[in-house]
């Protein structure tokens, strides 16, 4: 496989996880297009124009003009903190939990000395291999991030960067604690990044999208009671970059938002242990 080659994706089932992948891909790569991108994804561009899937009919149902950001948004905040971390920590071990068909691996051009794994669900990720190659610093593990067995693939000799976006809330709260208590016990000392949603995300999912949104939390910091080694840094609107919008009108629509509690609905939150 070249990285010009064509990749059929059209039987990935309209509604299943795989194309809501595929909508937040082409969401950031139609980002990137714009004049002025927040988050600037060409590696998600690259890959949409190797994949032959129906985009014309994603772009009708995701109307990218206004939904775009929501996407965009996120990322790079959070791409933002991965930096950081990557710029203090240059030998270190990056986990991807939940990444989708995400590009961050590509698009934060981390060290060399940097060895990072995306995990997902081996159907996920069998999709992504479809795209990438696993190559030197660069792994894809498939599996459920609630098994034991991926984490001895992980090496536990220098700080860890996990990074979850868009993952948790489809946890249950004992999946979340598991899994936050596993990565602590087993790695010394590094950073932990995640977005996690109020409690009306999954009281809504339950009439509106047959409850896929298990779990929500009014306030993250409460996570440093059921886990001591995990210390708060900080928080963030996952719409707090919404003044970097270019178009006045859906920057206005933003702004709109965020003087709302709606803003509190994705928060992006920090921790260290
Ligand atoms: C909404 S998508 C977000 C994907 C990607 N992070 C992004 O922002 O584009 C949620 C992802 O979490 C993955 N996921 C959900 N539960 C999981 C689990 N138990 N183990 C591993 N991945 C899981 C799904 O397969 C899916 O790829």
């Amino acid at each position: 496989m070249t990285s010009t080659d064509k990749v059929d994706f059209t039987d990935v089932r309209w509604g299943s996880v795989g194309w809501t992948n595929l909508c937040t891909l082409y969401l950031r790569a139609y980002e990137s297009r714009s004049p002025k991108p927040i988050l600037g994804d060409t590696a998600a561009a690259k890959a949409v124009d190797r994949i032959d899937y129906d985009w014309g009919r994603m772009r009708r149902t995701m109307r990218p003009g206004s939904n775009q950001y929501m996407v965009t948004m996120r990322a790079k905040q959070l791409d933002d903190w991965c930096i950081s971390f990557l710029r203090r920590n240059p030998r270190s071990v990056v986990l991807h939990l939940g990444c989708g068909m995400d590009t961050r691996a590509f698009r934060l051009h981390a060290p060399e000395t940097v060895r990072w794994f995306d995990v997902d669900q081996p159907n996920v990720i069998a999709l992504r291999r479809k795209l990438y190659d696993d190559r030197d610093g660069y792994r894809m593990l498939g599996s459920s991030v609630t098994d034991d067995a991926w984490l001895d693939e992980v090496p536990t000799d220098c700080p860890t960067l996990a990074v979850a976006e868009g993952l948790v809330m489809y946890l249950t709260e004992p999946e979340v604690r598991s899994l936050l208590r596993r990565l602590t016990d087993r790695f010394s000392s590094g950073e932990l990044l995640f977005d996690t949603v109020s409690p009306v995300g999954p009281r809504l999912s339950k009439v509106l999208t047959k409850g896929i949104t298990k779990w929500g939390i009014r306030d993250a910091r409460a996570i440093e009671r059921w886990n001591p080694r995990l210390r708060f840094l900080e928080r963030s609107s996952a719409a707090a970059l919404y003044e970097r919008i270019p178009s006045a009108s859906v920057r206005l629509l933003w702004r709109l938002v965020y003087a709302t509690p709606l803003r509190n609905y994705d928060v992006l939150n920090r921790f260290a242990f």
